[in-house]
């Protein structure tokens, strides 16, 4: 598949055009970013990892049935996508406190949420991602009431998927960040699942594994993703 012209650059990734008007090509850069693009930096191997750790997770969501973007893997940095309109919210899923969920509502961080909480938010780095509901997702027609209740479906199917892949190798999925996407009128998962959007705890030293390493300054960022890689039985380069 060939790489046509850069449909666009986000913070770490950029996605090309192909031959084919319905693919698209996202290559995971070694950029890293938080809050909001105001910290930066490149990490060695991060692109790899995450492109790698993404099919791995894209694959395991497809065999339970739920529909993804992801159609295969191109090269060390490189996947093949379907090309989705995307919907401009975020959908978060969590299952313990961790992240602006406790400087919102003056929560201790790691308190089990039983049942897992579920927010969405508007994908806008100039407004830092404000937090929305489905009557300002209805109002200003982001997406359909029929597609906030499938894409509200499939993140909690993804939540009952991964929260026990992980804990199979000692790991807490406290929570994620999803985005969907139209394609031919069916809501289809897109962008990533990699631990750049979701928070992984070691579940017996609670030891951080995420990108809250790159947020919060505690250096190690990629040897945990590659950790974390590893113990799910990725393949690495
Ligand atoms: P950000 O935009 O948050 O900085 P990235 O650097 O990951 O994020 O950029 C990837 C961009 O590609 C995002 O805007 C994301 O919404 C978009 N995207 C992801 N998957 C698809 C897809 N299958 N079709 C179209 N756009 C996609
Ligand atoms: P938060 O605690 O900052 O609201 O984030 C909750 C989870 O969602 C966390 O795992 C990070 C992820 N997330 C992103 O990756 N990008 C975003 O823009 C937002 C709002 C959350
Ligand atoms: N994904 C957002 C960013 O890159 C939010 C974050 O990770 O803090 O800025």
């Amino acid at each position: 598949m060939n790489r046509g012209a850069e449909l666009y650059a986000g913070k770490a990734k950029s996605v090309y055009l192909t031959d084919d008007p319905d693919r698209l090509i996202l290559f995971f850069r070694n950029d890293t970013s938080a809050f909001d693009g105001e910290k930066t930096d490149q990490l060695d191997r991060k692109g790899m990892v995450n492109n790698k750790f993404n099919a791995f997770i894209m694959e395991r969501l497809e065999q339970a049935g739920i529909p993804t973007h992801h159609e295969r893997v191109l090269s060390a940095q490189e996947s093949l996508v379907k090309k989705l309109d995307m919907i401009p919210v975020e959908c978060v899923i969590r299952n313990i406190t961790a992240g602006s969920i406790c400087r919102r509502l003056g929560v201790a961080e790691g308190m089990d949420l039983t049942p897992p909480t579920f927010e969405f938010f508007l994908k806008n780095d100039e407004l830092h991602d404000p937090m929305i509901n489905e009557y300002h997702i209805r109002s200003f027609g982001w997406a359909s009431d029929e597609e906030v209740r499938r894409m509200t479906e499939l993140t909690f199917q993804v939540n009952d998927v991964l929260k026990q892949l992980f804990l199979d190798v000692g790991l807490l999925l406290v929570d994620y960040k999803l985005e969907f996407g139209r394609y031919h009128g069916e809501i289809v998962l897109g962008d990533e699942f990699t631990p750049d959007g979701c928070r992984l705890w070691d579940a017996e030293t609670r030891k951080k594994m995420d990108k809250d390493r790159f947020r919060q300054g505690l250096g190690g960022v990629v040897e945990a993703y590659e950790e974390v890689a590893h113990r799910l039985g990725v393949e690495l380069d």
